[in-house]
């Protein structure tokens, strides 16, 4: 099971991508949180990305690609993946299916009225990546492991306006892509959580019974 989660930042692609990797037991691979581990740990590839990511803007193709080939030609991937965060922009999408063909792309779909609120008001642990929203979890604290909860730098509303254009006019295009390849699914996110992920299992197990 190869399965790529499309929609927007902020749409709850990481929410779902959790529960689903849980259940199907697949790895779930975020460009986005392996990015943000590099920062962490100052590597090249991370202080290079940081320049981008600050300015909400996508970290070059070369660089992503690249990491991402190797993270899905590893042994725990050979039964299938969830990739959430790429591909970004259709060169991506093309180095992808030339090594590695998808069989779901689901389009995590949110309306952009609600973004904002989702975005700016989510809380993320620095110590195990964990993702709250403050209109549910109040405490500053996480409730795994403990550790300190945060906003990421890229959340910040002058930065997600930035984000936004750019899925806009790089990422939504994959839409089209997806569809010509006749797997792309689209769930729409604008409900509670656990009826999302309801809506991805029925998909997933209707598919794979
Ligand atoms: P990345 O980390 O991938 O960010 P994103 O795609 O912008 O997605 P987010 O993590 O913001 O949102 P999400 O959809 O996962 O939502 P979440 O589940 O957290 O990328 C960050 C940056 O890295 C990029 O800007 C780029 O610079 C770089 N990068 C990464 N991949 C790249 C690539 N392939 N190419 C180039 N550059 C790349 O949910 C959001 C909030 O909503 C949470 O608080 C959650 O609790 C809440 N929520 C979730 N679901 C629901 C629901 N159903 N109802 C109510 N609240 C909900």
């Amino acid at each position: 099971m190869k399965l790529v989660f499309l929609g927007p930042p902020g749409a709850g692609k990481g929410t779902q991508a959790e529960k689903v990797c849980e259940r199907y037991r697949i790895p779930h691979i975020s460009t986005g949180d392996i990015l943000r581990h590099e920062m962490k740990i100052s590597s090249e590839l991370g202080v290079e990305a940081k320049g981008y990511i600050d300015k909400g803007l996508l970290v070059p193709d070369d660089l992503i690609i690249e990491m991402t080939k190797k993270r899905i030609a590893q042994e725990d991937c050979a039964a299938g993946y969830l990739l959430d965060g790429f591909p970004r922009t259709v060169s991506q999408a093309e180095a992808l299916e030339a090594v590695s063909p998808t069989d779901y792309a689901i389009n995590i779909d949110v309306p952009t009225s609600k973004i904002i609120k989702r975005i700016c008001g989510r809380r993320v642990c620095k110590a195990c990546g964990a993702v709250y929203h403050i209109s549910s979890y109040t405490a500053d604290t996480c409730e795994k492991c403990g550790g300190e909860l945060y906003l990421r730098d890229d959340d910040k509303p002058e930065t997600v306006e930035t984000r936004l254009k750019v899925y806009e006019e790089q990422t939504k295009p994959l839409l089209g892509y997806y569809d010509k390849a006749d797997c792309l699914y689209t769930i729409d996110s604008d409900r509670p959580v656990e009826e999302v992920f309801q809506s991805i299992c029925t998909l997933l197990d209707g598919k794979t019974e």
